[in-house]
């Protein structure tokens, strides 16, 4: 028995294969396109955007994009190769088996549920913050009490009050875990549709919002160098090289998804040719917007703005209270958001289900991860694991720490797959590769570089964090996944 026994790649292609028995293909390049920009336009752009130029950058959040799209963009050609080499369920989990060997394997696969389950919950308290938002200026209603949609970490900083629950946010996972059970054909459909609305709010929001930018709120563009210190007593590095590092760490979170298309291989038809369009191509559209969707936000309202009355639900704050005559727009993107949020949370939870149904196959997990719906086909006993993971957190842990999170975990992840696209040309040069990454091993070392660095600008708080996660995973493994992993006990 090893802990760092790799799965024979011969092993993972006929699994591949066999998969007509199992997951249905119906995902083509466009519908992967789709999937992505779903999971990428999310609580990154519309909350984490203002909440980096408050706490790290102001307005040079914009060069943070370009950081972190540079990360992405590196690590994106890293999982192109893979996913187009090894298209089955279960991303960067099932990359790290076939290279590093099952610890690894388990190691990422754990870091995982920071990226998508801790992400999901994530976008589900952006949700709750724009639901309010809704109740109370779209529809003219009394906003849900604070007590019941914020975490016990959370106090308001007007009346003190303390929160308790986060109620709105358990509401949205538990719908869409329903849908998903449902099926992903379906849910791929209602995507689609949400995704145009989404991209439509961002370049109206970015035409529209470009005649109120005061150019004072860009002035300097990149503040100089001092310390902010947030609501819960943590101190950011604030302006200057090191204000523009932590943002990028901080706004990575809204690049996160485009890999979780590779987690759909197995649904997809064709994935060698599709997964590259499909990964990099949702990535090129986003990025675009990103820069442009930051200039604009940063120039219409002020850092202080985003540090106090436009905390939460900050592009609606903006457009109301500078964009005269345009309320109808702040109630448009309100709406939107809430629709765009909701497929965020879609693929996050589908892209972890994905990653549990394989190591439920593995015996990493127990076995019911990988049992299928008799009639939808889908992991539903996964589904409904997620759930009560990713409810938790997101009923009780503030928006900000869980994006945090999620943003150091999934840099981890990323810095891992790239390292596995080296050691995987070495140990099986002659496996078919449909998309390479160019430049071996030069891009997934400069890769690994911008990743490290993100995760640096992160704080040594969320490093601490990611620490104790990971420590719980290793005791998991130990206790349960190593006695119990298929590869491990074949006789099984
Ligand atoms: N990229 C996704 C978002 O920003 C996770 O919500």
């Amino acid at each position: 028995m090893s802990i760092w026994k790799r799965k024979p790649l011969a092993q993972l292609l006929a699994e591949a294969a066999d998969s007509e028995k199992g997951l249905k293909r119906t995902l083509t390049a466009w519908t992967l396109i789709a999937l992505g920009i779903g999971a990428i336009i999310g609580a990154g752009l519309f909350v984490r955007t203002a909440m980096a130029a408050s706490q790290n950058a102001g307005p040079s959040v914009t060069i943070a994009f370009v950081v972190a799209a540079i990360g992405c963009a590196l690590a994106g050609l890293c999982y192109a190769e893979l996913s187009s080499s090894i298209p089955i369920s279960g991303s960067a989990y099932t990359y790290t088996y076939a290279t590093m060997g099952e610890f690894l394997a388990w190691i990422i696969g754990w870091d995982l549920i920071l990226e998508y389950a801790v992400g999901a919950a994530t976008v589900g308290i952006a949700w709750s913050e724009y639901l309010n938002n809704l109740l109370v200026n779209v529809l003219h209603m009394s906003p849900i009490p604070y007590s019941l949609s914020h975490s016990p970490f959370q106090t308001d900083a007007v009346t003190g009050e303390h929160g308790m629950i986060n109620i709105p946010a358990l509401f949205i996972v538990s719908v869409i875990s329903l849908l998903l059970i449902k099926g992903i054909q379906e849910s791929a459909f209602v995507n689609g549709i949400i995704v145009i609305v989404k991209v439509a709010i961002v370049i109206m929001i970015i035409i529209i919002g470009w005649h109120f930018v005061n150019p004072a709120n860009h002035t300097p563009y990149i503040p100089a160098s001092s310390i902010f210190t947030d609501e819960h007593g943590i101190d950011h590095k604030f302006g200057g090289f090191w204000g523009i590092i932590g943002a990028a760490g901080t706004v990575f979170f809204a690049f996160i998804g485009f890999d979780a298309v590779s987690t759909a291989a197995q649904e997809t038809i064709n994935p060698k040719r599709n997964m590259p369009i499909g990964i990099l191509g949702s990535l090129a559209i986003c990025t675009v917007l990103y820069i442009l969707f930051a200039h604009v936000l940063t120039g219409v309202a002020t850092i202080e703005d985003f540090r106090t009355g436009g905390k939460e639900a900050s592009v609606a704050f903006a457009i109301n209270k500078y964009m005269i005559g345009y309320a109808w727009l702040g109630q448009l993107v309100t709406v939107a958001i809430l629709a765009g949020f909701s497929s965020v949370i879609l693929v996050m939870l589908l892209g972890q289900s994905r990653v549990f149904y394989a190591m439920g196959k593995d015996g990493l997990l127990p076995k019911v991860f990988s049992d299928l719906h008799p009639k939808y086909k889908t992991p539903y006993k996964a589904n409904i694991a997620i759930l009560v993971i990713v409810g938790l957190f997101a009923a009780f842990i503030p928006g900000d720490i869980v994006g945090d999170m999620t943003s150091i975990g999934t840099l981890f992840a990323f810095s891992l797959v790239c390292v596995s696209v080296i050691i995987l040309r070495k140990k099986e040069p002659n496996m078919v590769r449909e998309f390479k990454t160019p430049f071996v091993p030069l891009v997934p070392i400069l890769g690994v570089i911008t990743c490290v660095l993100m995760m640096a600008g992160l704080g040594w708080t969320n490093w601490l964090r990611l620490f104790a996660w990971m420590a719980i995973g290793v005791i998991i493994y130990f206790a349960y996944g190593k006695k119990n992993s298929v590869l491990n006990n074949p006789k099984e």
